[in-house]
């Protein structure tokens, strides 16, 4: 954590303003985070690579053309593959990117990032920035070295959405394999091909043609400006963990993770958000006792249904509607940092309206 304030409050002020200037074009800085986008292999045929060893500066430049689409300014937040992506880092990115839009000569934001966890990152900064200025996640599924990286092409992409006015209002969007898709709606499908991300529920807003922007769909769910969400001076989020639901699941893992710390507990139940017998008795105990469990499903498509099968009024939770269980999480995570009293009928509603 030190590490990574210390090399932003550097860039911060060594570089305050520092566009190379084409007045005609957009200024744009580019958040670089890691993941494979980063990434480099010691084959470009082999599927082995290390993500997060790529610097920003030195990705940009791989871009042929990139700079004819906006002034770009690199910052280094960190280099990690996103599966150590932290609530740490985005906190740090969320204040960051609202410092930098506050500015009159940024005009948009592009976070590099891995795919693993883009999708919470996108969902996190959508709920937590304050600026009706485009904010783009873009990724790769190939390494920089492999054959046929898909890196620059998305990276050219997201900066043409971030310069476009087409992206003004529209929430965080992510781009990838030529798809703008909105931080609300967007789900890796798929764990290895370049066609991993969709919105399977909405569809994808629009598309990014070799930097062709086109918008064809509005965002679902609150965001940005109209998100009650702050994280101005937040250091930390309380702890919600996630059950993986599953046949015979343990009955006591409830019980455990209260028992460790955690606020909240998402299930990522089976179907419409079901889950065994004794963890339902364990969650009515819990949710008594004042913690919040919200019912999402480890179904990928799909909203959760309030009062299926299982009636949340009698067991004191909450059901997900459309959001999968990490960005329910995500919900539940800001909502209790918001206030730790919240009523189960209030996180109802921010289930559905986020
Ligand atoms: C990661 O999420 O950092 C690794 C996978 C990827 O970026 O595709």
């Amino acid at each position: 954590m030190r590490k990574i304030f210390l090399a932003f409050l550097l860039v911060a002020f060594i570089y305050p303003s520092a566009f190379a200037q084409n007045k005609n074009l957009p200024n744009i800085v580019v958040l670089a985070t890691g993941g494979t986008i980063a990434g480099t292999g010691a084959s470009a045929t082999g599927s082995s690579y290390t993500a997060g060893k790529v610097r920003i500066e030195e990705m940009i430049d791989a871009v042929p053309n990139i700079r004819e689409l906006a002034n770009l300014k690199g910052e280094q937040t960190t280099n990690v593959g996103s599966q150590d992506m932290s609530v740490e880092v985005w906190l740090i990115l969320a204040n960051r990117i609202n410092e930098l839009l506050a500015k009159d000569d940024v005009d948009g934001i592009v976070i590099t990032h891995g795919t693993d966890t883009q999708e919470e990152t996108a969902f996190f900064l959508n709920l937590t920035v304050k600026s009706e200025k485009p904010v783009v996640l873009v990724s790769a599924m190939r390494s920089s070295t492999a054959l046929s990286a898909d890196g620059p092409l998305n990276l050219y992409n997201g900066v043409a959405v971030a310069a476009s006015p087409k992206a003004k209002g529209k929430g965080v969007l992510v781009v990838i394999n030529d798809a703008i898709l909105s931080a609300h709606s967007v789900k890796k499908m798929l764990t290895t091909p370049v066609h991993a991300f969709m919105s399977p529920e909405h569809g994808q807003l629009g598309t990014a043609n070799f930097g062709l922007v086109e918008f064809f769909h509005e965002p679902h769910g609150l965001h940005t400006i109209n998100s009650q969400f702050s994280v101005v001076g937040v250091k930390s989020l309380p702890r919600v963990d996630i059950i993986y639901g599953c046949a015979d699941v343990s009955t006591d893992l409830i019980d455990l993770m209260v028992k460790a710390g955690a606020k909240g507990i998402v299930i990522a139940g089976v179907g419409d958000g079901n889950i065994n017998k004794g963890t339902l008795a364990a969650a009515k105990k819990a949710t008594k006792k004042g913690t919040h469990i919200v019912r999402a499903s480890r179904i990928p498509v799909g909203a959760v249904l309030i009062h299926g099968e299982v009636v949340d009024t009698d067991y004191g939770t909450v059901a997900s509607d459309e959001l999968s269980p990490q960005k329910a999480r995500i919900v539940l995570m800001l909502a209790l940092q918001q206030n730790k009293n919240i009523s189960r009928e209030e996180l109802q509603e921010l289930m559905i309206n986020y």
